[in-house]
């Protein structure tokens, strides 16, 4: 297999003429990226998404949704077109080139915009996702991140996004596919990973390198990956605390700015094909490739094995074949591990093995982490990270009605924390955020949501820093507490409090006379009276206070606190 024997062809143009063109760039309307769109556009430009020329046109987006294929018939699994917001899009007409920057305005390449239209998001959700379920971390993306407008043209490159990160670690498509030349490397084999490496992994390594008699590359995720996955800078320490462990000679380690979806089957055949540009000539699979894990049903969203079947299907026209994988266990007998189906004498042998829950469970209680399970300098990388619970940042967010006790049981609780001492407390309190944050903005749903993700900016980073984040909003709208969520646990435990007090109460109580007012119609958009409330579905924690004391309700808290491990009993 010769294939990466020649240069990928990219986007960029000349150093000279994109010194040019990025002055000319200045007057053109400028979109500002999304570190999504930043990590496409860096695919797009330096040849990983080939055959990509751009973001997709409309009869391209709308092919690939429907049939995983371009307009042309080309095998193409992933939309990646340039979402924006309507207001934005009414200011963009067909034809015009506009400048792509990035978060610091630095720009990396203009567009021309040849194709504009409003997605059937469900619709791109069902057919490429596999459900409309806002559970899948990209539907969720989809539906409440990305803007409602889709933009499609070819791109010109500039430059590239600047990383100050692991830059020796990073690597376009030709720099792999030149380095491969060089070392005279024929047949490689790509891992693709957005976790830790520990045994398991390398044992799974070793013997696709050895039966594909290739080289092998381990090529971790460092754009985006799931929620709530490791960040990269440790998963990059851990890799290169195993690097030592394989022969230089003949592995390689490279890192991939790509964004990832979680779309399982045509994630892998995604993968497989980015990985072909990369110069690579097989591509392992495994087990439940790229899956987001459960469905609002609590099921899997693919099947084990479906990435499996579907890379098969196409690995042919793909040019990248495919070394598969089962789920590798460790037989304590022979002090090795295997691949479970190929274990013959089940019944007489211990079967070990540890799943990502229980590791993290391990990890967050400080429990061991046995040997065979992983190196001791992964381990002690990942313990750094994640250190017992007890000792990680966390946020607790009430949410209720205006008078129904949030603000009192948040500062009975901050008080209780207080005294047991250990981690700093900040209590975020609605009407104390209101004057010191929020002071500008009203009650309309864009100034409400503006107000709750600037809490839950700030809570996620107290939560990063080791504190304790006590938040005390009405936070009406179940989207925006979503989106705090997932920008909190990226850092630590995020428990969310409903205070159910019900309207009646709160109105008969009416301590702040606030209620009368809006029943008189001199505040408008007053909550549960002329403005909407999401109940909360599942939180953490449901306090009823009608007929139960402050000091009661703030003691639940703690127990439901003590329960998750986050304070010592
Ligand atoms: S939100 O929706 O989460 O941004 O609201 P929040 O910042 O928590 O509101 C803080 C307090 O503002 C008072 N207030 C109103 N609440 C709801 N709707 C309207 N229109 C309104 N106007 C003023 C109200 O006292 C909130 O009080 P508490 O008791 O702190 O919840």
């Amino acid at each position: 297999m010769t294939l990466n024997l020649a240069p990928i062809p990219e986007l960029f143009v000349s150093y000279e003429s994109a010194q040019k063109l990025k002055i000319e760039a200045a007057d053109l309307h400028s979109h500002d990226l999304t570190p999504r769109q930043i990590c496409d556009l860096e695919l797009l430009m330096n040849g990983g998404f080939s055959p990509l020329k751009g973001f997709l046109s409309q009869a391209d987006y709308e092919s690939v949704v429907d049939k995983m294929r371009l307009a042309d018939g080309t095998l193409w699994p992933m939309p990646i077109a340039l979402d924006v917001t309507d207001a934005e899009a009414e200011k963009i007409t067909l034809g015009q080139d506009i400048a792509l920057r990035d978060q610091e305005g630095v720009i990396l390449a203009t567009m021309t915009v040849t194709d504009k239209w409003v997605p059937n998001k469900a619709h791109e959700a069902a057919q490429v996702f596999g459900a409309d379920d806002q559970t899948h971390p990209a539907v969720n993306y989809l539906h409440n991140t990305a803007g409602s407008v889709y933009l499609g043209g070819a791109v010109t490159g500039i430059q590239q996004p600047v990383h100050y990160d692991f830059r020796g670690r990073r690597d376009t498509p030709n720099e792999l596919r030149a380095f491969f030349r060089k070392l005279g490397w024929r047949k490689v084999v790509a891992f693709q990973t957005r976790n830790p490496l520990h045994r398991a992994h390398q044992e799974l390594t070793f013997r696709a390198a050895k039966e594909a008699q290739a080289n092998l590359l381990i090529h971790p995720v460092v754009g985006m990956t799931k929620p709530g996955d490791i960040d990269h800078f440790t998963r990059v320490r851990c890799y290169e605390a195993v690097l030592d462990q394989y022969p230089s000679s003949t592995t390689s380690m490279s890192l991939l700015n790509l964004a990832m979806r979680m779309a399982g089957p045509r994630e892998a055949v995604w993968h497989g094909l980015i990985r072909k540009n990369h110069g690579c000539s097989h591509f392992i699979v495994g087990r439940d490739h790229a899956g987001p894990g459960k469905n609002a049903a609590g099921e899997d969203f693919y099947g084990p094995y479906d990435a499996q079947d579907l890379f098969r299907e196409h690995q042919e026209e793909m040019g990248i074949e495919m070394v598969d994988f089962k789920h590798m266990v460790y037989v304590q007998d022979r002090a090795q591990y295997e691949p479970a189906d190929e274990i013959t004498d089940q019944d007489k042998v211990t079967i070990l093995n540890i799943s990502g829950t229980e590791l993290r469970r391990r990890l967050s209680e400080g429990l061991e982490i046995p040997e065979w399970f992983s190196f001791p300098a992964v381990v002690e990388e990942l313990r750094k990270t994640r250190p017992p619970r007890a000792e990680q940042g966390f946020t607790v967010f009430f949410t209720g009605f205006s008078g129904s006790g949030k603000s009192t049981i948040a500062n009975a609780l901050m008080v209780k924390l207080m005294e047991m001492g250990g981690r700093p407390v900040t209590l975020l309190d609605g009407d104390i955020v209101r004057k010191n944050l929020s002071s500008e903005l009203g009650f309309s749903k864009e100034h409400r949501d503006l107000n709750i993700r600037r809490i839950g900016y700030v809570a996620s980073e107290i939560t990063k820093n080791g504190g304790i984040a006590i938040c005390a909003p009405i936070a009406p709208y179940a989207t925006t507490r979503r989106a705090v969520r997932e920008d909190v646990e990226q850092f630590g435990a995020f428990i969310e409090i409903h205070v159910a007090t019900s309207i009646e109460e709160c109105e008969r109580r009416d301590r702040k006379g606030l209620y009368k007012l809006a029943r008189d119609g001199k505040i408008k958009e007053f909550t549960g009276i002329s403005d909407p409330y999401d109940v909360p579905d599942s939180p953490e924690l449901r306090l009823e206070t009608e007929s139960v004391e402050v000091d009661n309700c703030a003691h639940q808290v703690i127990l439901k606190l003590e329960s998750m491990g986050l304070i010592k009993a």
